[in-house]
């Protein structure tokens, strides 16, 4: 098994590991990953064809936040709204886990990686609840890097729908209005037990959220850049963290 997934082994720190300062990465980096049709476009592929390399390049992603110890990578691979896409690119898109974990999943579970998602579960076809069903069973019991797929994922849904829970616990005399801070809220969101993302990096030159994780993101540092997804590659991940570390957060203080 390792024969086939020589490069994933957890190595001693890498030269861009020792360029990094371990204490003061980032426990929780969630990314948006974009720029994968004008990828293909540019090269002139189909669609499809930067959907493939986008694939590969989040094994490669997963691998960097392994060796750079990052705790928790949320990735957001298919949004409420995508389903508006031609049909053919949709199925392709909800293909990917199962070809991405018939792949990697060894490896990820030999480093000790967790799989989860965040979104509408239920809402996915039958075959890629199964292979992703599979791989959280198998992974469950990790306690290395959490690595959470937000698929079928919209943000001002996961808020509304937390409102309606919240309602219908109340209704059951679970909960009062008393009760409702900002953490109890946060409990009813898909990423009850999470800590909010530290930083944020989104690709392809566009900067805005796109209905993602909008109230997990309050006081996330932001990092944009112009590189389209499926060129995304531990040296540009290196490069957001060493960032990240110049950043002075101060959480609305001074
Ligand atoms: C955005 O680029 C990308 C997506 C909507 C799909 C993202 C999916 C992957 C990167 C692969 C996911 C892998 C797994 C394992 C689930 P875009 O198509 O909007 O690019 P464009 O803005 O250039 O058209």
């Amino acid at each position: 098994m390792s024969m086939k997934f020589p490069f994933f082994k957890r190595k001693k720190p890498t030269q861009l590991q020792n360029d990094c300062d371990l204490l003061n990465v980032p426990e929780h980096v969630a990314i948006i990953m974009d720029g994968n049709g004008r990828w293909a476009k540019q090269k002139g592929l189909p669609r499809v064809a930067g959907h493939k390399e986008g694939m590969d390049v989040v094994s490669n992603t997963v691998k960097a936040a392994v060796n750079f110890d990052i705790k928790i990578l949320t990735l957001f691979a298919f949004s409420t709204e995508n389903w508006k896409r031609p049909k053919p690119e949709v199925e392709f898109i909800m293909r990917l886990p199962k070809d991405f974990l018939h792949t990697y999943l060894p490896g990820l579970i030999e480093n000790n990686v967790r799989i989860d998602t965040i979104g509408d579960f239920n809402g996915l076809p039958d075959y890629t609840k199964e292979a992703i069903q599979y791989a959280k069973d198998q992974t469950k019991d990790n306690d290395g890097l959490l690595l959470n797929f937000a698929l079928n994922y919209g943000s001002r849904y996961e808020i509304m729908r937390a409102i309606k829970l919240i309602m219908s616990d109340a209704d059951l005399s679970k909960i009062s209005v008393d009760e409702i801070d900002e953490s109890t809220f946060s409990e009813y969101l898909y990423t009850n037990g999470i800590s909010d993302p530290d930083l944020l990096i989104r690709t392809s030159g566009e900067m805005r959220l796109s209905n993602f994780l909008l109230w997990q993101l309050a006081y996330t540092e932001f990092w944009f850049t112009d590189v389209l997804w499926p060129d995304f590659s531990e040296e540009i991940f290196k490069q957001a963290l060493l960032d990240y570390q110049q950043r002075k957060r101060r959480y609305g203080g001074i």
